[in-house]
Protein backbone atom coordinates (compact mmCIF):
# COMPACT_ATOMS: atom_id res chain seq x y z
CA UNK A 1 0.00 0.00 0.00
CA UNK A 2 1.40 3.25 -0.78
CA UNK A 3 2.12 5.48 1.74
CA UNK A 4 4.16 8.34 0.14
CA UNK A 5 3.27 11.68 -0.89
CA UNK A 6 5.99 12.43 -3.35
CA UNK A 7 4.81 15.51 -5.46
CA UNK A 8 1.82 16.53 -3.35
CA UNK A 9 1.27 19.74 -1.67
CA UNK A 10 0.31 20.82 1.56
CA UNK A 11 -0.67 22.99 3.96
CA UNK A 12 -0.97 22.46 7.94
CA UNK A 13 -2.06 25.00 10.08
CA UNK A 14 -1.14 25.05 13.46
CA UNK A 15 2.17 23.80 12.03
CA UNK A 16 4.63 25.15 14.54
CA UNK A 17 4.63 22.58 17.43
CA UNK A 18 2.78 20.26 18.66
CA UNK A 19 0.20 17.32 16.37
CA UNK A 20 0.89 20.18 13.36
CA UNK A 21 4.70 19.71 13.61
CA UNK A 22 4.75 16.48 13.98
CA UNK A 23 2.09 15.96 10.92
CA UNK A 24 4.40 18.46 9.12
CA UNK A 25 7.68 16.59 9.41
CA UNK A 26 5.37 12.93 8.46
CA UNK A 27 4.68 14.88 5.39
CA UNK A 28 7.95 16.13 4.29
CA UNK A 29 9.61 12.38 4.99
CA UNK A 30 6.61 11.12 3.02
CA UNK A 31 7.96 13.23 0.09
CA UNK A 32 5.28 16.53 0.48
CA UNK A 33 6.28 19.63 0.23
CA UNK A 34 4.83 21.67 2.54
CA UNK A 35 3.79 25.01 3.97
CA UNK A 36 3.49 25.47 7.67
CA UNK A 37 1.17 28.17 9.44
CA UNK A 38 0.38 29.58 12.91
CA UNK A 39 0.47 32.68 14.68
CA UNK A 40 3.79 33.19 15.81
CA UNK A 41 6.63 33.81 13.28
CA UNK A 42 9.42 33.34 15.09
CA UNK A 43 8.07 29.66 15.84
CA UNK A 44 6.78 28.94 12.24
CA UNK A 45 10.55 29.91 11.10
CA UNK A 46 12.45 27.89 13.63
CA UNK A 47 10.13 24.57 12.97
CA UNK A 48 10.04 25.24 8.76
CA UNK A 49 14.55 25.23 9.46
CA UNK A 50 13.81 21.95 11.60
CA UNK A 51 11.98 20.02 9.38
CA UNK A 52 12.52 21.83 5.84
CA UNK A 53 9.72 23.28 4.76
CA UNK A 54 7.80 26.93 4.07
CA UNK A 55 5.82 28.75 6.15
CA UNK A 56 3.70 31.66 6.78
CA UNK A 57 2.23 33.31 9.74
CA UNK A 58 -1.12 34.41 10.35
CA UNK A 59 -4.10 33.79 13.03
CA UNK A 60 -7.00 30.75 11.46
CA UNK A 61 -9.81 33.22 13.01
CA UNK A 62 -8.64 36.07 10.41
CA UNK A 63 -10.16 35.62 7.00
CA UNK A 64 -7.90 37.85 5.92
CA UNK A 65 -4.59 35.90 7.28
CA UNK A 66 -6.48 32.58 5.57
CA UNK A 67 -6.64 34.35 2.32
CA UNK A 68 -3.20 35.68 2.61
CA UNK A 69 -1.80 32.16 3.77
CA UNK A 70 -3.60 30.21 1.30
CA UNK A 71 -2.56 32.66 -1.57
CA UNK A 72 1.12 31.87 -0.27
CA UNK A 73 0.44 28.26 -0.84
CA UNK A 74 -0.62 28.55 -4.14
CA UNK A 75 1.93 31.36 -5.38
CA UNK A 76 5.20 29.21 -3.42
CA UNK A 77 4.13 25.74 -3.87
CA UNK A 78 1.80 25.87 -6.86
CA UNK A 79 -1.02 24.03 -5.11
CA UNK A 80 -2.37 22.79 -2.01
CA UNK A 81 -3.30 18.85 -2.84
CA UNK A 82 -3.66 18.50 1.35
CA UNK A 83 -5.10 20.59 3.57
CA UNK A 84 -4.89 19.95 7.41
CA UNK A 85 -7.22 21.73 9.60
CA UNK A 86 -5.26 21.48 12.78
CA UNK A 87 -5.25 24.94 14.74
CA UNK A 88 -7.33 24.80 17.65
CA UNK A 89 -7.91 26.58 20.83
CA UNK A 90 -9.95 26.52 24.23
CA UNK A 91 -9.99 29.64 25.50
CA UNK A 92 -12.67 28.77 28.03
CA UNK A 93 -13.17 26.23 31.15
CA UNK A 94 -15.83 25.25 33.16
CA UNK A 95 -19.75 24.92 32.67
CA UNK A 96 -21.37 25.57 29.62
CA UNK A 97 -23.90 27.82 30.60
CA UNK A 98 -21.50 30.03 32.43
CA UNK A 99 -19.55 30.42 29.27
CA UNK A 100 -19.06 34.35 27.86
CA UNK A 101 -19.48 34.85 24.42
CA UNK A 102 -16.47 36.43 23.52
CA UNK A 103 -14.47 33.29 24.87
CA UNK A 104 -17.21 31.15 23.15
CA UNK A 105 -16.99 33.14 19.78
CA UNK A 106 -13.00 32.67 19.82
CA UNK A 107 -13.32 28.76 20.31
CA UNK A 108 -15.58 28.48 17.03
CA UNK A 109 -13.78 31.19 15.06
CA UNK A 110 -10.97 29.25 15.45
CA UNK A 111 -12.18 25.63 16.02
CA UNK A 112 -14.93 25.57 13.26
CA UNK A 113 -15.31 28.30 11.22
CA UNK A 114 -11.56 28.39 10.27
CA UNK A 115 -11.80 25.25 8.87
CA UNK A 116 -14.47 26.39 6.84
CA UNK A 117 -12.88 29.37 5.17
CA UNK A 118 -9.42 27.16 4.69
CA UNK A 119 -11.34 24.70 3.13
CA UNK A 120 -13.33 27.12 0.92
CA UNK A 121 -9.97 28.74 -0.02
CA UNK A 122 -8.18 25.55 -0.75
CA UNK A 123 -11.72 23.86 -3.16
CA UNK A 124 -12.21 27.57 -4.76
CA UNK A 125 -7.97 28.09 -5.98
CA UNK A 126 -7.23 24.40 -6.79
CA UNK A 127 -9.34 21.34 -5.05
CA UNK A 128 -11.84 21.65 -7.37
CA UNK A 129 -10.15 21.22 -10.56
CA UNK A 130 -7.36 19.43 -9.25
CA UNK A 131 -8.79 16.55 -6.35
CA UNK A 132 -7.17 16.97 -2.77
CA UNK A 133 -7.43 15.83 0.47
CA UNK A 134 -8.55 17.49 3.73
CA UNK A 135 -8.08 16.20 7.45
CA UNK A 136 -9.39 18.00 10.31
CA UNK A 137 -8.19 17.70 13.76
CA UNK A 138 -10.95 17.14 16.32
CA UNK A 139 -11.00 15.06 19.49
CA UNK A 140 -12.95 12.37 21.05
CA UNK A 141 -14.71 15.05 23.10
CA UNK A 142 -16.77 15.46 20.53
CA UNK A 143 -18.46 12.15 21.00
CA UNK A 144 -18.97 13.09 25.00
CA UNK A 145 -20.12 15.52 27.19
CA UNK A 146 -17.39 16.94 29.98
CA UNK A 147 -17.79 19.22 32.90
CA UNK A 148 -15.01 21.44 32.66
CA UNK A 149 -14.25 21.64 28.36
CA UNK A 150 -17.40 21.68 27.11
CA UNK A 151 -17.55 24.62 25.41
CA UNK A 152 -14.39 23.13 23.32
CA UNK A 153 -16.08 19.58 22.95
CA UNK A 154 -19.16 21.45 21.29
CA UNK A 155 -16.54 22.82 18.66
CA UNK A 156 -14.98 19.34 18.16
CA UNK A 157 -18.63 17.84 17.76
CA UNK A 158 -19.81 20.47 15.41
CA UNK A 159 -16.33 20.25 12.84
CA UNK A 160 -16.85 16.41 13.38
CA UNK A 161 -19.87 16.79 11.52
CA UNK A 162 -18.50 19.32 9.29
CA UNK A 163 -16.78 16.70 8.33
CA UNK A 164 -19.19 14.83 6.83
CA UNK A 165 -21.11 17.25 5.37
CA UNK A 166 -18.12 18.37 3.42
CA UNK A 167 -17.23 14.83 2.88
CA UNK A 168 -20.87 14.54 1.52
CA UNK A 169 -20.40 17.75 -0.64
CA UNK A 170 -16.96 17.62 -2.45
CA UNK A 171 -16.52 13.80 -3.86
CA UNK A 172 -14.91 12.59 -5.71
CA UNK A 173 -12.79 15.49 -5.94
CA UNK A 174 -11.60 15.99 -2.30
CA UNK A 175 -11.63 13.39 0.60
CA UNK A 176 -12.90 14.82 3.88
CA UNK A 177 -11.57 13.18 7.21
CA UNK A 178 -11.28 14.23 10.57
CA UNK A 179 -8.71 12.45 13.41
CA UNK A 180 -9.92 12.61 16.99
CA UNK A 181 -7.17 12.44 19.02
CA UNK A 182 -7.56 11.07 23.47
CA UNK A 183 -4.87 12.89 25.22
CA UNK A 184 -2.34 13.41 23.77
CA UNK A 185 1.18 15.14 25.36
CA UNK A 186 1.23 18.77 23.90
CA UNK A 187 1.51 22.24 25.56
CA UNK A 188 -2.01 22.59 24.93
CA UNK A 189 -3.01 19.82 26.68
CA UNK A 190 -0.03 19.74 29.66
CA UNK A 191 -2.95 20.92 31.86
CA UNK A 192 -4.57 17.75 31.73
CA UNK A 193 -0.78 15.28 32.11
CA UNK A 194 1.20 17.08 34.05
CA UNK A 195 2.19 15.96 36.81
CA UNK A 196 1.01 12.09 38.21
CA UNK A 197 -2.78 13.05 35.70
CA UNK A 198 -1.00 11.37 32.67
CA UNK A 199 -0.32 8.36 34.54
CA UNK A 200 -3.65 8.21 35.58
CA UNK A 201 -5.32 8.90 32.87
CA UNK A 202 -3.17 6.41 30.55
CA UNK A 203 -3.78 3.45 33.01
CA UNK A 204 -7.40 3.92 31.69
CA UNK A 205 -6.47 3.35 28.30
CA UNK A 206 -6.32 -0.32 26.79
CA UNK A 207 -3.06 0.78 25.59
CA UNK A 208 -1.48 1.96 28.60
CA UNK A 209 -0.28 5.20 27.61
CA UNK A 210 -0.96 8.64 26.26
CA UNK A 211 -0.50 10.08 22.73
CA UNK A 212 2.46 11.28 20.89
CA UNK A 213 2.01 14.09 18.57
CA UNK A 214 3.55 11.13 16.33
CA UNK A 215 0.94 8.88 16.29
CA UNK A 216 -1.81 11.37 15.31
CA UNK A 217 0.88 11.95 12.26
CA UNK A 218 1.35 8.09 11.10
CA UNK A 219 -2.68 8.46 10.86
CA UNK A 220 -2.70 11.75 8.76
CA UNK A 221 -0.35 10.66 6.59
CA UNK A 222 -2.43 7.23 5.85
CA UNK A 223 -5.22 9.36 5.76
CA UNK A 224 -3.88 11.74 2.99
CA UNK A 225 -1.71 9.25 1.08
CA UNK A 226 -3.03 6.51 -1.65
CA UNK A 227 -3.81 4.25 0.84
CA UNK A 228 -6.67 6.31 2.50
CA UNK A 229 -8.32 6.75 -1.26
CA UNK A 230 -11.96 4.94 -0.61
CA UNK A 231 -12.22 6.86 2.94
CA UNK A 232 -14.32 10.24 3.20
CA UNK A 233 -16.65 11.75 5.84
CA UNK A 234 -15.24 9.55 8.93
CA UNK A 235 -14.17 10.78 11.96
CA UNK A 236 -11.57 8.32 13.06
CA UNK A 237 -10.50 7.95 16.89
CA UNK A 238 -7.42 7.52 17.71
CA UNK A 239 -6.86 7.07 21.41
CA UNK A 240 -5.29 4.08 22.81
CA UNK A 241 -9.04 2.60 23.34
CA UNK A 242 -10.41 5.25 25.89
CA UNK A 243 -13.68 5.54 24.42
CA UNK A 244 -14.08 1.64 24.20
CA UNK A 245 -13.74 1.46 27.63
CA UNK A 246 -15.12 4.66 28.83
CA UNK A 247 -17.49 5.20 25.74
CA UNK A 248 -19.12 8.06 27.26
CA UNK A 249 -16.90 9.63 29.84
N1 LIG B 1 -3.19 17.61 22.70
C1 LIG B 1 -4.33 16.93 22.87
O1 LIG B 1 -4.52 16.16 23.84
C2 LIG B 1 -5.40 17.02 21.82
C3 LIG B 1 -6.45 16.08 21.87
C4 LIG B 1 -7.46 16.16 20.92
C5 LIG B 1 -7.41 17.12 19.94
N2 LIG B 1 -6.39 18.04 19.91
C6 LIG B 1 -6.40 19.04 18.84
O2 LIG B 1 -5.20 18.95 18.12
C7 LIG B 1 -4.91 20.22 17.52
C8 LIG B 1 -3.47 20.60 17.82
O3 LIG B 1 -3.31 20.71 19.23
P1 LIG B 1 -1.91 20.53 19.96
O4 LIG B 1 -2.18 19.75 21.18
O5 LIG B 1 -0.86 20.08 19.02
O6 LIG B 1 -1.66 22.06 20.40
P2 LIG B 1 -0.31 22.92 20.57
O7 LIG B 1 0.83 22.06 20.88
O8 LIG B 1 -0.68 24.00 21.52
O9 LIG B 1 -0.13 23.56 19.12
C9 LIG B 1 -1.11 24.42 18.61
C10 LIG B 1 -0.63 24.98 17.29
O10 LIG B 1 -1.67 25.80 16.74
C11 LIG B 1 -1.19 27.14 16.59
N3 LIG B 1 -2.33 28.03 16.82
C12 LIG B 1 -3.07 28.14 17.96
N4 LIG B 1 -4.02 29.05 17.77
C13 LIG B 1 -3.89 29.52 16.51
C14 LIG B 1 -4.57 30.49 15.74
N5 LIG B 1 -5.60 31.18 16.23
N6 LIG B 1 -4.15 30.72 14.47
C15 LIG B 1 -3.11 30.04 13.96
N7 LIG B 1 -2.42 29.11 14.64
C16 LIG B 1 -2.81 28.87 15.90
C17 LIG B 1 -0.02 27.25 17.57
O11 LIG B 1 0.95 28.21 17.22
P3 LIG B 1 0.88 29.78 17.63
O12 LIG B 1 0.80 29.85 19.12
O13 LIG B 1 2.13 30.37 17.06
O14 LIG B 1 -0.33 30.33 16.94
C18 LIG B 1 0.58 25.86 17.42
O15 LIG B 1 1.33 25.77 16.23
C19 LIG B 1 -5.94 21.19 18.09
O16 LIG B 1 -6.98 21.36 17.15
C20 LIG B 1 -6.47 20.48 19.32
O17 LIG B 1 -7.79 20.86 19.62
C21 LIG B 1 -5.39 18.01 20.82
Amino acid sequence: MDLRLDGKKALITGGSRGIGKAIAKAMVDSGAEVMITSRKAESCEETANEIGCLWEAGHVGRPEDAERIVAATMDRLGGVDILVNNAGTGPYNGPTIDCDIPRWNKTFEVNLTAPLVFSQLCWNSYMKENDGVIINIASVGGFSTNEFIGVYDISKAALIHLTKQLGAELGPQVRVNALCPGLVKTDFAKFLWEGDKGDEVAQNYPLKRLGEPEDVAAAAVWLAAESGRWITGQAIVLDGGGMVKFPSA
